[in-house]
Order: C-alpha cells, then structure tokens, then sequence
C-alpha cells in the first residue's frame, strides 16, 4: 500500500492566482528525445506583496531560469516535482525559464507527445505544466506567441492564431511562427509539427469575414477528411444562426492524430481530434461514425465561445463549458438529422453511462466540490447531465428568454474565467426568475425519482395527478433537497386520440398535485414526454396503456420509450423464471404494426426494432445477472424473429438501396432499418435466414452494411464466424481504424468462448496498448458492452479487467483510470459476482505504485 495519501483539491478553497502573465513567448527546438523549451512570461504582481511566484512543472529538466536576463543562484528557487517556487519577486518583471523534455518517451499522451512520427500537444486539464513552468489553471489568461524550430521533415509546423513568420535554418531544420491575439489559459495551447496533408476551404462569416479552414491528416488520407470539412461548415453557419455567434480569427485549423485520450481537443484555432472521430469514407467508417464526427466537429467548434471566449475559473466549473457544449452540439445534431430520432439516441447514451454512473460509488455533482486528479472528472455527469440541465432551463424559461439570457452571457463575461454562479445569473437576469432552487441541480448527485399517479372523476370530467420525486442518498450527500423538476405530460384516449397537448409541469415539491378539467374520458396519460428531465419515472401506466402510447404517441420519445418499457418488463418477467408468453406474442404483434406504419420514418422504425441493450438491463434488474438476462432478452429477439420472420425479410430487402452512397440522416435511416432486421433474425439462425446474413455480408458495399453483416454472423457462431472475421481481417489488415471494429466486434461476441478469445487477441501482433482507440476497442467493449461475458462466474473477465488497467497504468493513467468503472458497479451485481469483482478492485488497490487517477477511482469504488 502506498503511504503518502494525496490531498484532495476543494472548490472551497479556490483563490485568485496573486500575479498575471500580460504575455507568453514559447520557443520550441523540437527533437523526439530531448526537446527544449523557453519561455518567456511577462509578470505582473496582482495581488498582496510578499507572496511567492510558484509556477506548475512535472517531469522538467529544468536548464536555466531568469528573471529580467539575470540568471537565478541556486539559493534564489526551489524546483521540486511539482513546482517551480521564487520566494522573492519585482512586482513587475520578465521570467525565463528553459527546460528540457522527452516527448518520444511519453506514453500518458498528455502535455508534448510524438503520434505516428509526429509531434502533438494535450494541454487540457493539466498537461501543460510537462511543457514548461506555468501557472497552469485556466483562470490565468496570456497572450502567447510562439516559435517552432524542427527537421525539415516535418514540414508543417503549427500552433494556435495566426502564422506570421517561417524560413529555413542550418542543418536541413526549419522555423514558424504564430501569434494568438486572444488572452487563453494554458489548456488551450496546442502545438503541432509533422507531415501531413491539408485540404483547405473557406468560410464567410455573417459579418463577412473570410475564414480559411483547414484540415491536416496523415499522407494519403485527405479524401477521407470531406466530411468533417462540410461538418465544419454547416456547424459555422448554425452557431451564427441559433446562437449569434461568429467565428474570430482569420484561420480555423483541424489536426487528425492516432493516438489520443480522449475524442477531440477545442485548442483555439487548432483543434486536435482522434483520427477516429475525423476521418470517414463510405468504405471504412460507419452512419454511427459519420453521426458522431458531425457532433464532435461541431462541439470543439462550438467551444471557441462556450469554453474559449468564455472559459471557466477553475476545474469545478467544468460543466460551464461541457455541459453547455454538449447542449448545443445535440441541438446542431436534432436539426441536422431530426428532432426525435435525435432525442432518443441522446437518452439512450445518458442513461447507460450518467445513470450508471449516478447510482454507483463514482456518483457527484455537475459541479463537483472537490477531487484528485481533474482527468476523473471527464464524465457523462458533466458532460451529460451538464446539458440536460442547460436544455431543462430552456424548457422552463422558454426558447426566447433563453436566447436572451444566452446573449447576456456571452456580452456579459466574454474574455473572462467563469463561474456556473455567473452563467446562471444571466438567465434570471434575462427572464426574471428567481432560478435559486434551479441551481441544485448543479450541486446534488443523483437520479431523481419521480412518480405520477392519476385519478380520474367521470363525472366531474376532471383528471387528478400526484407528482412525487425524491432522490436516494449519493457518497456524501445522504439527504437531498427537492428539485425544479419540468415534467411535459400530454393525454391519449383509449384509441390513441390526442386529448389534451403537451403542458410542462414544473415539479418543484416533494408532492404536488394538478387538476385538470374538461379531459372528455377516461385518458391514457404520456408523461415526461420528449424526456423532459433527467429522472426516473413511474406511473400507474397497465401494459394496455403502453400499447396505446406505443401505438399512437404523437410525441415520438414516448412511444419509443413505450415499446422499450414493454420489452424491459417481459425480459425482466423471464429472467426472473416467469416469462409471460401471451405478452410476448403481444408485443411482437404490436411491433409488426408499428414497422408497417407508413408515415413512420426508417430510421426512428430501426429505434423501434431493438430491444434495450445488455448494459442497461443489467442497471434495471437488482441484483443484475448478466447470464439470465441475456438469455431472456435472447428469448425475446427470437420469439419477434419468428412471429415477424416474413416482415423483416421483406424489410431487409426493401431497405436495401442500389442507390450510390450518401451519407445523410434518410438513407442512414433505411441502413439502420436493414441492419436491425439482420441482427433480430440472427437470433433464428435457419438455413433462409442464414444465407441472407451471408449474403448482406458479401454484398456490402460500405463499412455501415459490412458490420451490419458481420456482427449477426459473430453472434450465429460456427463457421460462419470464422468465415466472416478471417475474411475482413484480410480485407482491412491495413487500416487501423477499420481493425479497431474487428477487435470490438469480437469483444461483443455473445459466444460462450469469447473471454478465451479476447485474452487471445491480446497476443495479437496488431493489438497495440498503447493507441487508446486499440485498447478500448477491445478492453473496454467487453467490460462495457459484453456483460453476459465479462461477468463470467469464473471472476476471468474480472481478473483479465484488472490486469490490463495495472498495465495500462504504468504509461497511461487517464486510460487506465477510465476502465475502472465497471468494476466498481460491483454492487449492482449477484453478490457472488460482486465480490469477485472486488476482489480485484482490492488486488489494484493494493498495488505499490498506482497513479492518482487509478487510486481516486479504485478508492471511491471500494467505499
Ligand atoms: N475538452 C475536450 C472536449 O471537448 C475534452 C478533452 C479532450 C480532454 N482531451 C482531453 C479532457 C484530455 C481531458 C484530457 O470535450
Ligand atoms: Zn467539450
């Protein structure tokens, strides 16, 4: 066990950084093993006398410091792991400081990095202090110029702002330099030098401005960065048009890296994205890639005001810029590709990772109070929950005034470090609303609960609700307030009638109730409609009532949500020893109705066809057994793949398009639609319905069909999984990206052997640990996404867990840490998988020298 316990950080203890740093001047002499860095920080005392300069620094060989040319004696500061002290300043003054750093040795990919030959920058939350001596928190603003000196092959040398100087230098090397006249927070700076390819473009900003957009990525890969540059451009004109907001320097650049933490980084002017959330073809990527590059360009973008411009005061107002991003890159992505289908993709996604991690030892506030390491901090909480938040305010305020305490924000604190206090303030300000009580959102943890029970009076015509929520005790909060709760609720009739629209109420008590006259019949109540809030909801709702809303909903979410109720309750029923078969015949029938319905577009009919994953069963049966769940939902897929055999074949062929590839929402839809039939009819492998799936699979002409193929033959087993994974591995030996889906479709594996196989792949030479995309395309896909596996009785899959984070951690902390989370679910489990699962929690807990971020988690999860 170690012995020295790290000091948590605490929001309560924030204070103001007692100097500014008027300008940085940063000179790089890049080399992969020895890089030196100067830096140059104009000073200024701001604060009391007396106190001491003491700047951030990790792992820097530090060769000289000076302040106004003067080299410091040794007895004049203090370099210690962590940070470089002055005790005793002018209060106005130039420091210099020169170090030393390895960038080719560093594996963590945080702070100066080599990828794939080249040199790249991850400064967010803390990587620029293993870059030079700063006071590296987001609340001190420099103005940075910088120069960069290299090899000459490396012809692209790139940093953020505006280039304005290069030329060559001796010895085959070369310069460039770049001014960013916008004051940024260290966590911003980005450096790029390599060799690369560029496709470029223009944007004309609304007031008329010429913008050149640029997008680098590996030689040969240029055709693949299309989409992201028509992302790029459509994400321009929506913020200007949703949000007035218009870009601010006369260059936007893009960089594509391989390896890298985390999906993509909002550098002013240089973003840097994982390869895989930029690059896309037809051939090799996926609609579900295509979606998410349109939503990530879109979000680093979007940050240039909301993170940028505005960035936040320190790290536990994270959620000011993340959550707030989230929100308006799900509002570019609702109307790119349709409000509904949108809707539910996004409550899927928050449920499964911010639910989890809301009920489970990781649960904490939006705006957190204090913490270890800030890389643990990077959760759907945040991010998730953030912009639930953000979108419930919009709900409650309405879309003009939240438009208008949008525009105060953003005249209000532009240029500034922030706080969630500030941000809040100009929406009350704007509406005048008292949003005090709102503001508990941020600070309590936890799902909410909220239940609905209705009373109807025939003959007053008079429909009474009870709304009730609470919410159970999270780590440290044992008792929680009451939240504004905005609950849209509209009513049905029996035949699926609208009687009464959409009416948000705002529950705002522990109990209230509402009465609503004239409602002309008995009615069929849709409550959270659109998923108005981020609760748990209960009603008094009969199956029958289900299938009206399933049936008829005009509210889209709700009728999705009703099927995925319906389904949940017969899985449950069965995993639990008592299936229901009438209901399950019931429901296949009323899923055949609801594919059948014309007016219904593919791509929500696609929505409609799969059942509730594996990982969220497991989050709604307590104690979770992973095993019998997945046999029951199996059960299910079969009963629908026989009961509606003839519908989905005959949809699976009409879905098919002879059409050339495009890439937009409608015929992504009809591709979701195609690929859901293959994968239902997979679960009733004859021999029609397996030469189908054979023949999708050789068909295919793009990556969405190909893996619509390929994961229906993995899960049929046999031959025809060898057949099919030896072929494609053939096919796409050379493209990592493209090897990345074979490894995660392997890990998804619902065979009985895949554990032996997945320890197996390990060895295999093209299994990297290394490139984060690699490792989790295999570690963390069979942790997450495979529980009828990963839970093997054995404790296998635990042990195999626990053995790649120890490893990982040893170069990589913050990818480590991100695959501790589902061990720490070890509660939710029968109790003879969740001791086996802490077992292992105990054995990494135990081990001599574990990173911080591993031991926050790994603490946390254990008590
Ligand atoms: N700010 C990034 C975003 O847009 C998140 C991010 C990218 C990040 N790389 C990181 C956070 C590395 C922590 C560490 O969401
Ligand atoms: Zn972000």
């Amino acid at each position: 066990m170690r012995t020295d316990t790290p000091q948590p950080i605490r929001l309560a203890d924030y204070r103001p950084f007692p100097f500014a740093i008027e300008t940085t001047r940063l000179e790089f002499d890049l080399h992969p093993s020895a890089t030196r860095v100067r830096a140059e920080l104009a000073v200024r005392r701001t604060g009391a006398g007396g106190e001491p300069l003491v700047l951030n620094g990790e792992r820097l060989k530090l060769l000289s410091v000076a302040i106004d040319g003067q080299p410091l004696s040794a007895n004049q500061y203090l370099a210690d792991a962590e940070h470089l002290t002055i005790p005793e300043t002018p209060d106005q003054f130039v420091l210099t400081t020169e170090v030393e750093i390895d960038p080719q040795a560093n594996k963590a990919l945080t702070g100066l990095y080599m990828s794939g030959g080249r040199f790249c920058t991850q400064c967010e939350a803390e990587g620029f202090r293993t870059i030079t001596y700063f006071p590296d928190r987001p609340d001190v603003l420099s103005r940075f110029s910088v120069r960069i000196e290299a090899d000459g092959h490396l012809p692209h040398l790139l940093s953020n702002g505006n280039p304005v100087a290069q030329g060559s230098l001796e010895g085959a090397r070369h310069f460039a330099e770049w001014v960013d006249p916008f004051p940024k927070p260290s966590y911003l700076f980005a450096l790029v030098a390599g060799d690369l390819d560029v496709v470029s473009d223009h944007f004309v900003t609304m007031s008329g401005r010429q913008v050149t957009l640029k997008i680098f990525v590996d030689p040969g890969q240029a055709a693949r960065a299309a989409y992201a540059l028509d992302s790029l451009k459509r994400a321009m004109t929506w913020d200007e048009e949703a949000f007035g907001r218009e870009y601010d320097l006369d260059l936007f650049m893009i960089v594509a890296v391989r390896d890298f933490n985390f999906g993509a980084m909002e550098n002013k002017g240089l973003n840097i994205f994982n390869s895989s959330l930029l690059l896309a073809d037809a051939k090799t990527a996926t609609d579900a890639d295509f979606e998410r590059i349109e939503a990530v360009v879109a979000h680093e973008y979007f940050h240039n005001w909301t993170g940028n411009r505005i960035t936040c005061r320190d790290w536990f107002q994270l959620c000011l810029k993340e959550g707030f991003t989230v929100f308006r890159d799900q509002s570019f992505s609702a109307d790119m590709r349709g409000a509904a289908v949108q809707r539910i993709k996004d409550v899927r996604a928050l449920r499964a990772r911010q639910f989890a991690e809301d009920a489970g030892p990781l649960a904490h506030p939006v705006r957190p109070s204090s913490y270890l390491k800030i890389d643990n901090f990077y959760t759907a909480t945040i991010y998730e929950k953030g912009s639930e938040i953000i979108r419930m305010l919009k709900t409650i305020l309405g879309a003009k005034a939240f438009r208008q305490g949008c525009d105060l924000y953003f005249s209000r604190h532009d240029g500034e470090a922030t706080t969630v206090e500030a941000f809040i303030a100009c929406f009350a300000e704007a509406s005048a609303r008292d949003l005090s009580q709102f503001f508990a959102w941020y600070e309590q943890a936890g799902t909410p609960s909220v239940t609905i029970a209705s009373d109807y009076d025939a003959e007053a015509k008079a429909l009474t609700l009870t709304l009730r929520q609470s919410t159970a005790p999270t780590p440290g909060q044992p008792s929680k307030r009451p939240l504004p709760i905005p609950v849209a609720i509209g009513l049905l009739s029996h035949e699926g009638q609208s009687l009464r629209d959409t009416e948000v109420v705002l529950l705002d008590r522990e109990e209230m109730t509402v009465r609503w006259e004239g409602v002309a019949e008995t009615p069929v109540l849709s409550a959270l409609r659109g998923f108005s809030a981020p609760v748990n909801l209960t009603t008094d709702a009969r199956p029958s009532d289900r299938y009206v809303l399933f049936g008829a909903d005009p509210d889209l979410f709700n009728r999705w949500e009703a099927g995925q109720t319906l389904a949940r309750d017969l899985i449950l029923a069965r995993a639990g020893g008592s299936p229901d078969e009438v209901g399950e015949e019931r429901y296949a029938q009323a899923l055949g109705q609801a594919l059948v319905d014309d007016a219904a577009e593919p791509a929500f009919k696609a929505l409609l066809l799969s059942l509730p994953s594996e990982p969220d069963l497991t989050l709604m049966a307590e104690p979770a057994d992973p095993l019998a769940l997945h046999a029951a939902r199996d059960a299910l897929r079969l009963r629908i793949a026989v009961h509606l055999g003839d519908l989905l074949r005959r949809l699976h062929g009409e879905m098919q398009s002879g059409e050339a590839f495009s890439a937009d929402a409608e015929a992504a839809g009809r591709r979701a639609l195609r690929n859901a039939c293959a994968d239902t009819l997979a679960a009733d492998p004859h021999d029609e319905n397996l030469s189908r799936l054979e023949g999708h699979y050789k068909a295919s002409r793009n990556m969405t069909d190909m893996i619509g193929g390929l994961y229906p033959l993995v899960c049929v087993g046999g031959e025809a999984r060898e057949r099919a994974l030896s072929s494609f591995y053939t096919a796409w030996a050379t493209e990592p990206l493209v090897l990345d889906k074979w490894f995660s479709i392997q890990a998804r594996d619902p065979n009985p052997d895949v554990l032996d196989r997945v320890i197996a792949l390990t060895a295999h030479p093209a299994f990297e640990p290394t490139n984060p995309n690699r490792l989790r395309a295999l570690v963390s896909t069979l942790a997450n996404f495979n529980p009828a596996r990963f839970h093997d009785p054995s404790g296998a899959g635990y042990r195999f867990l626990a053995d790649q984070i120890l490893a990982v951690d040893r170069f990589n902390p913050m990818t480590a840490a991100r695959l501790v989370e589902p061990l720490g679910a070890w509660r939710r489990f029968k109790p003879e998988l969740g001791a086996l699962m802490r077992q292992e929690l105990e054995r990494i807990a135990a081990h001599p020298d574990l990173s911080k971020n591993v031991l926050e988690l790994v603490t946390k999860s254990l008590t």
